[in-house]
């Protein structure tokens, strides 16, 4: 799936690709957590650890269980996100976004934007008709997802630490697709 707006594609990637692109993949998770994004990993996490998380998500990719989307300028990737198909029998309906990642010097431009309308349009399209994520209370991403429909259904205090260590509130959104 492509969509193609401006000079920045929103595209699939493939698990092929995937694992030829990890060390940019790396470049943008690692880059969020330097800058105090609240993603799964603390600061100082070892370049081990980062590719880990992306090479792990290859099976996933290549057996269809989760999506990984991303924008591309066409030289670089500059944002992902994933799309997680639930895998319990009794949620063929339902589905998760995570990594929601957009390096620094492309913010506000839009692009998280596209990239979750991507990531809700493969959801219908699959038959996923309800989304699901967390994120840090009152961080960009909390912003990001009111700002597009999101409903938020709790917040658990305490609930995660950032990357500095402090702990922090993690709100809960949904999102259901017609
Ligand atoms: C969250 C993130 C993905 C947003 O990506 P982005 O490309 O900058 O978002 P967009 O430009 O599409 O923003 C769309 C809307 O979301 C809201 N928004 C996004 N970032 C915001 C911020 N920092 N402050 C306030 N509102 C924000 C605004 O309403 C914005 O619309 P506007 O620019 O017309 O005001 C990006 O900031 C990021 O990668 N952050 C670090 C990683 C992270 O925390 N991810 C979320 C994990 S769950």
């Amino acid at each position: 799936m492509t969509v193609t707006t401006a000079a920045i594609s929103i595209r699939t990637l493939d698990a092929a690709e995937a694992e030829a692109r990890l060390a940019e993949l790396f470049d943008i998770l690692v880059e969020a957590v330097a800058l105090g994004a609240s993603v799964n990993f603390l600061a100082g996490f070892s370049r081990d650890g980062a590719l880990a998380f992306w090479r792990n998500q290859l099976p996933g990719i290549a057996s269809g269980e989760r999506q990984l989307f991303v924008a591309d300028d066409g030289e670089r990737l500059v944002a992902t996100a994933l799309l997680m198909f639930a895998q319990q029998p009794n949620q063929p309906h339902r589905a998760e976004v995570g990594k929601m990642l957009v390096r620094a010097s492309e913010r506000r431009h839009g692009l998280g934007r596209r990239l979750l309308e991507a990531v809700e349009q493969a959801a219908r399209e699959a038959g996923r008709t309800l989304l699901m994520l967390d994120t840090e209370t009152g961080s960009a991403g909390d912003r990001l997802y009111r700002s597009c429909g999101w409903t938020d259904y709790g917040r658990v205090p305490g609930h995660a630490f950032r990357p500095e260590g402090r702990l922090a509130e993690t709100t809960f959104f949904y999102k259901q697709l017609a």
